[in-house]
């Protein structure tokens, strides 16, 4: 190939040749041709596949073992599976009650992050990794469904995808059909992208005050308050000799707020630390008379009047009580709930329960106590001793049908069937039956009689009974 020898590029072929000085040769015959054949190929293969696959049914591309099922789900192998890869929780929206998450989303990674804030789904149903695609297309139960229903009838609203490509949420209102018949479908009407579902507060509340409480070596001080039904916060105290720096609250300072108003803003700041001196934390329901005197004084929490006359508050009970009159006594008696019941720790969910529906009375004071397995008048449980709690409902019944005589019997009955007991300083309904049924006056009769009590001193009852003061 002699004639090559004196080009300028070099080129070991004919074919690089060509390539190198005469592109538009390859161009020509090879790549246009090869470009329309593609094109061909490709859009008669786009057509086919549109044409035939639509005649294949779909289903998603979860594998058959990443469900939760025994059986394997055979119509994977020849449907046509679509991936669908939606993990995430999307929004919680505590004003309307609800949480929308995509279809993969688990049980487990729900509970997880709803709990942090507060709030639960009212059917949980077991195992974490149920999803809730899972569920809203198969379905759910749990111990609540008693309560609750299915996991479907938790649900609000679907969002899917249907067999045409639209996007379409449904609810009870819009589209109430397929809201209905989506669940039990099993994706037969449509690919699930998001779920709305109902929440609500969770009662972590309870359970953080009575393991608080039982850290008896832990926390040298512990209570709780309830601030509604479902929000209250929970204060545990150690004694310190050190302060950290800015962190020092003198409450007990007539200036600063009452102490329940000071406790209340951590419902909204969240956790915290503070120092408080120990007379001040002593005594810090002391200057609002706990919250008896928002009712007397409703401005008493105000900047202006805890600056002008703060150092004053609070008037002596015993005044007040002598400054009433008859009308204002009894007017107090038939609109006021002074209550302090002791019920067992396990038994604290359900009091609140009661009190909620008696008297709704808010701020609720919940302190924990240890009643040891003594004889006497209080027998705890099984004659072993247990944590109880005193709720403490001091003010105005904020529901429609009180009746203090009838709505104290109530709380009583159910006190006394939780195996609780009642503050006697505060008024007592009972029959003279009940009271023996609530308090074992076993040893303390044995007593009065040994002491020949009998005709020297009336019984408790009759002194403590409303009866026998009116
Ligand atoms: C009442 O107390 C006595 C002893 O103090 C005890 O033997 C008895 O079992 C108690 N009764 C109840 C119903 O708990």
């Amino acid at each position: 190939m002699g004639f090559v020898s004196n080009l300028k590029i070099r080129a070991n072929t004919l074919f690089e040749y060509i390539l190198i000085n005469h592109r538009w040769v390859i161009v020509v015959f090879f790549l246009l041709p090869l470009s329309f054949i593609y094109d061909i190929y490709y859009n008669t293969r786009s057509w086919l596949i549109f044409k035939l696959i639509r005649q294949i049914p779909m289903c998603t591309a979860r594998p058959g073992w990443q469900t939760i099922s025994f059986r394997v789900p055979a119509y994977k192998s020849t449907f046509n599976k679509i991936k669908i890869n939606l993990v995430d929780i999307l929004e919680i929206d505590t004003r309307k009650q609800t949480v929308r998450c995509e279809p993969l989303v688990t049980m487990g990674q729900l509970t997880k992050v709803l709990v942090d804030l507060g709030w639960t789904i009212p059917i949980v149903p077991e195992m974490d990794d149920l999803t809730v695609g899972g569920l809203v297309m198969g379905t759910g139960i749990e111990t609540s469904s008693h309560k609750y229903g299915l996991f479907q009838h938790i649900c609000t609203a679907f969002e899917l995808v249907l067999a045409d490509g639209s996007l379409i949420t449904c609810n009870k209102d819009e589209h109430a059909n397929l809201f209905y018949s989506v669940p039990w479908s099993y994706g037969t009407l449509g690919f699930l992208t998001a779920v709305e579902i109902k929440i609500m507060p969770a009662q972590r509340m309870i359970s953080t005050f009575l393991s608080e409480s039982r850290k008896e070596s832990e926390n040298d001080y512990v209570e709780g308050i309830m601030f509604t039904y479902n929000a209250g916060v929970v204060m545990t105290g150690n004694m310190c000799n050190s302060v950290e720096e800015g962190k020092l609250n003198e409450i007990g300072k007539w200036y600063k707020p009452w102490f329940f108003k000071h406790v209340e803003s951590y419902l909204k700041a969240g956790r915290g630390v503070e120092y408080i001196p120990i007379r001040d934390y002593y005594h810090r329901h002391t200057r609002s008379i706990f919250w008896e005197l928002q009712d007397i004084i409703p401005f008493g929490n105000n900047l202006l009047f805890r600056l002008l006359l703060g150092w004053l508050v609070p008037p002596k009970v015993s005044f007040l009580k002598r400054t009433q009159g008859q009308k204002v006594k009894e007017l107090y008696e038939n609109n006021h709930f002074i209550q302090d019941m002791l019920v067992p720790a396990d038994q604290l969910k359900n009091a609140l329960d009661v009190f909620e529906k008696e008297v709704k009375i808010y701020p609720m004071w919940l302190c924990p106590f240890k009643l040891p397995a003594d004889p006497g008048m209080l027998r705890p449980l099984d004659g072993k001793c247990s944590l109880f709690v005193d709720i403490g409902t001091y003010g105005v019944p904020k529901v429609d049908n009180f009746h203090p005589v009838e709505t104290t019997r109530r709380v009583e009955k159910f006190v006394r069937n939780a195996k609780g007991f009642q503050m006697l300083y505060a008024d007592t309904y009972m029959t003279v039956h009940e009271f023996r049924e609530m308090f074992n006056h076993t040893l303390y009769d044995k007593i009065r009689k040994e002491l020949q009590c009998t005709k020297a001193f009336p019984e408790v009852y009759d002194k403590i009974c409303r009866k026998a003061r009116i």
